[in-house]
């Protein structure tokens, strides 16, 4: 199996703003729907949920790929030294807050603790056909490339439809090219101003 590039609470600086939209849209106390499109081995999932429970904001993720090894790995947990010392120096949340997010099973075998483990759902899905659910925010990040015009018309149609005014889209680095404005990238969103959030119409 090819392993996609993806980190722990990759691009430090989005997670701010995302936990920031999130508590704000939380306020009234209705649990958040969050959609991660393209999770590839699960710690976007896992560095989202860490937050959930670090703020005690009230959600749960459901996560997607389309390639069901990878929704097998995201869906063990199983992760090593590595990983846990990228989680712990990303800068998002403190590093004893993010190890406390960790449960050593073995030498060089973690996994997340329960409450984390807890707050994500896995499944395959294609992004580039695949209907969305109504959701509060969704992650669709560094994937965009991978799904072609057709793929990436289907995926906007389908955000469009799947998110309420106000509601959160994030997008990645890799996503739009540095030629596109990020204010044309998503019609029916308005460009966050950082980041590559959107915010629906
Ligand atoms: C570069 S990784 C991004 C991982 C993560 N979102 C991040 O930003 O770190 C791209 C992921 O998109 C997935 N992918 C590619 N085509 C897809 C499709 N049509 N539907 C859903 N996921 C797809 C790949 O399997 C891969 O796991």
């Amino acid at each position: 199996m090819s392993i996609p590039p993806t980190r722990w609470f990759r691009m430090a600086q989005s997670w701010h703003l995302i936990a920031a939209a999130l508590k704000t849209r939380a306020a009234n106390g209705r649990p958040q729907a969050i959609r991660i499109i393209g999770v590839a081995t699960g710690q976007e999932a896992y560095s989202l949920a860490m937050i959930l429970e670090h703020l005690e904001i009230p959600g749960h993720i459901l996560a997607t790929d389309i390639n069901p090894e990878l929704i097998d790995y995201a869906s063990a947990a199983v992760y090593t030294d590595e990983h846990v010392r990228e989680a712990m120096t990303a800068g998002v949340l403190g590093p004893v807050e993010v190890l406390n997010f960790f449960a050593n099973l073995a030498s060089n075998v973690w996994t997340v603790t329960p409450p984390v483990r807890s707050r994500v759902t896995f499944g395959v899905a294609d992004a580039g056909s695949d209907p969305l659910e109504t959701c509060d925010m969704a992650l669709a990040r560094n994937v965009w490339t991978y799904i072609g015009a057709r793929g990436r018309a289907h995926l906007l149609a389908e955000l469009r439809s799947a998110i309420p005014a106000g509601g959160i889209v994030a997008t990645g680095g890799s996503d739009f090219s540095t030629h596109d404005s990020p204010h044309d990238a998503l019609p029916g969103f308005t460009y966050a101003g950082a980041a590559g959030l959107y915010v629906r119409d």
